[in-house]
């Protein structure tokens, strides 16, 4: 859990000039009595936008809207908050405690499903690949029947339910092997040995353990993934596209402010995706921490992930939704709750292949994971979909 303390006090209040600019910079002396009538309206005009994660090189969008002044130009102030577990976000988000934020689709399902108000109203990360991660010489093959017997990492509670129900395909029950909750540390666990495998995804955790085995003189090739999209034959990696959420109250009750939050981070979209290398070393001003090596290499294996217009994909939703009721998350009569009404720019088309799709990103991170990706020269995107800049 997360403690967030809502601050701020409105700007019709009558209070003294020192009080007004310097809210938190109240002396001990000041003279409360003085003021009866001083209404301490305990609101705030920022909207909260809390992360899926820790920053990572994929939130770079948002994080630059702020830095360069764009969502300051679209007359929006934006507060970005990170979690200490990734598993509370729909939860917070559902009950207003927090305006909107970033949630992988299958989670935002799930969370709609247990009755919290979150609607979807964009995305960041088009079908990041995401499946069983593992090292070679853990015993785990590309025959799932290897996870007999090993202790399998997740994040939160819905890793389980995928491989519980990919485990009745693969002739074995949910007993046939050890599910051990890792939350943020997944990567971490595999390499303490604390676990044979775990749930990741190919631009994070694979990248982490790639950097890891590269120190230890092993080679990065070491590395490998059991995509659930092909285990569960999905025909896409869809359930793990990173979207924009928001609780639908506030959402209904503040249009413009998720249109222009929207419209900032879409600027700083296009910006990235024109100019990644510019783009990143400003992100590293803000964020330090993404200057280390491994965290400009999950950027370069996330380059060809973003999402260009920022859609939601009807498609992947009626795949995702489709595949929750398989999970048994959903009931047959669930309703999800996603639009693009406020994205207010020219949407793509939506009507291409999606396995066409799938198999050229495939070629994209299999070419950049040995050969380099933005920082080389080489920014290949589906289809190019790379903005002038
Ligand atoms: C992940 O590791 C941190 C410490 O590094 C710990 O506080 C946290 O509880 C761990 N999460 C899980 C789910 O084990
Ligand atoms: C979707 O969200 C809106 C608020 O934006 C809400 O009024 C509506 O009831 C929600 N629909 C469903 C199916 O949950
Ligand atoms: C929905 O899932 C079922 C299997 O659970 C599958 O046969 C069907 O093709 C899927 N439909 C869509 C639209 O994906």
């Amino acid at each position: 859990m997360i403690l967030i303390v809502k601050f701020g006090m409105s700007s019709r209040q009558e209070t003294p000039t020192f009080a007004s600019s310097h809210p938190f910079l109240l002396p001990s002396t000041y003279p409360y009595t003085a003021h009866t009538h001083t209404q301490f309206n305990m609101s705030t005009d920022k909207v909260t936008c809390l992360l899926n994660w820790h920053a990572t090189p994929y939130h770079i969008p948002i994080f630059l809207a702020q830095a360069k002044g764009y969502f300051a130009e679209e007359g929006v102030k934006v507060a970005i908050i990170e979690p200490n577990d990734p598993s509370d976000v729909t939860e917070i988000i559902g009950s207003g405690k927090v305006d909107i934020g970033c949630k992988a689709m299958i989670h935002t399902i799930a969370g709609k499903a247990r009755g919290f108000p979150i609607k979807a109203f964009g995305s960041l990360l088009d079908e990041p690949f995401t499946g069983v991660i593992y090292l070679k010489g853990s015993g785990i093959t590309t025959d799932f029947q290897s996870l007999k017997g090993k202790k399998i990492g997740y994040v939160g509670e819905f890793g389980k339910i995928q491989i519980d129900e990919l485990t009745r395909h693969f002739g074995m029950s949910p007993e046939d092997y050890t599910a051990v909750r890792c939350g943020m540390n997944v990567s971490k666990a595999i390499i303490k040995g604390e676990i044979d495998a775990g749930i990741g995804l190919e631009n994070i955790q694979m990248v982490e353990l790639e950097e890891w085995l590269a120190s230890q003189g092993r080679p990065r090739s070491d590395v490998q993934m059991l995509r659930i999209d092909e285990l569960a034959e999905l025909g896409c990696c869809c359930f793990c596209s990173i979207l924009f959420i928001g609780n639908e109250k506030f959402i209904e009750e503040n249009p413009e402010k998720i249109k222009a939050f929207m419209k900032a981070v879409k600027r700083a979209n296009d910006y990235v995706l024109a100019e990644p290398k510019k783009a990143y070393e400003e992100y590293v001003d803000v964020k330090p921490i993404m200057a280390t090596d491994v965290n400009r290499k999950m950027f370069e294996r996330t380059f060809a992930y973003f999402s260009h217009d920022l859609a939601n994909v009807k498609r992947d939703w009626t795949k995702v939704t489709n595949y929750s009721r398989r999970l048994g998350i959903v009931d047959q009569e669930f309703q999800p709750n996603y639009t693009n009404e406020f994205l207010s720019w020219k949407l793509d088309d939506e009507s291409e292949d999606g396995n066409a799709k799938q198999q050229c990103i495939y070629r994209i991170q299999k070419d950049v994971a040995e050969k380099g990706g933005v920082f080389s020269g080489n920014a290949a995107r589906f289809e190019n979909q790379v903005v002038d800049a």
